[in-house]
């Protein structure tokens, strides 16, 4: 055989290998893309899941969510949050979604007390436009988040946010909320219908699937606006 033959298989075999290298790489990495965590959601007509403690909760489907910290939002407040998971589950019923949240907290801080003490609280939030290219971090100006706060002193919010250090209360009656002390810690029902105007928050009318985000609050723990435990990445509720 000729050496530049030679030459011209070598070449060709070196690109085939690296071809396939490539391929072999791709594929890879397309398995690596780790599927979205997903807590789903049970579908239960006709049932009223607004309390913690109702009976629908025996039934739905409970998923262990990881918190991290949230970072420093304000560079005055900063600490360590303590909570470390919580337990989401989520139930449809007619037009109303119904999202429960169990976390660990041994101390009830139901009321803010001058500026050494807060109070527990939780929150879940969905970016307006459905998308996960959202960033969970509340969003940002062009692409904002709905976040249903509830507060242990009884406060609960409907808040829209364009970022951190942007969150506005928008006020909507249809939010509720609903919660109980368990023998660890904090159980809390947020409830709201699935439609409202586009200014009142997201829409989960006719959905599929949404990103969903989580954060605690330990009151105890001096723990308060950017002070808290969070998903740092979107989790799927499915419907
Ligand atoms: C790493 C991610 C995050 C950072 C750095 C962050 C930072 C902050 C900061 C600086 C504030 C105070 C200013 C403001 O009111 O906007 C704040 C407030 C708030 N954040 Fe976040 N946040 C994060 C993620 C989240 C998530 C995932 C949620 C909901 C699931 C959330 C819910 C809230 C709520 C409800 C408030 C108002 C608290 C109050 O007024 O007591 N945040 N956040």
């Amino acid at each position: 055989m000729n050496p530049s033959n030679l030459m011209k298989q070598l070449a060709t075999l070196a690109m085939v290998t690296s071809a396939a290298a490539t391929v072999g790489l791709a594929a890879t990495a397309v398995q690596a893309a780790p599927a979205a965590k997903t807590i789903r959601v049970l579908s239960a007509a006709g049932v009223d899941a607004a309390s913690p403690e109702a009976e629908i909760w025996k039934k739905a489907p409970a998923t262990q969510v990881a918190l991290q910290p949230a970072f420093p939002g304000h560079g005055s407040i900063v600490g360590t949050p303590v909570t470390e998971r919580l337990t989401a589950q989520a139930v449809r019923a007619g037009d109303r979604l119904f999202v429960k949240l169990a976390w660990s907290d041994r101390s009830a801080n139901t009321a803010i007390k001058d500026t050494v003490q807060f109070v527990d609280g939780a929150a879940v939030q969905f970016p307006i436009n459905g998308k996960a290219s959202t960033t969970p971090f509340m969003g940002d100006a062009k692409n904002p988040v709905n976040v249903w706060h509830w507060r242990a002193d009884g406060l609960t919010e409907n808040l829209v946010a364009k970022g951190f250090g942007t969150s506005t209360p928008v006020h909507f009656e249809g939010l509720k909320s609903a919660a109980v002390r368990t023998d660890s810690g904090w159980a809390v029902v947020l409830s709201r219908s699935l439609k409202v105007k586009p200014s009142e928050g997201v829409s989960l009318q006719g959905r599929a699937s949404i990103p969903v985000a989580f954060a605690a609050w330990d009151g105890d723990n001096q723990e308060r606006d950017g002070l808290k435990a969070v998903t740092l990445e979107w989790w799927q509720l499915k419907f």
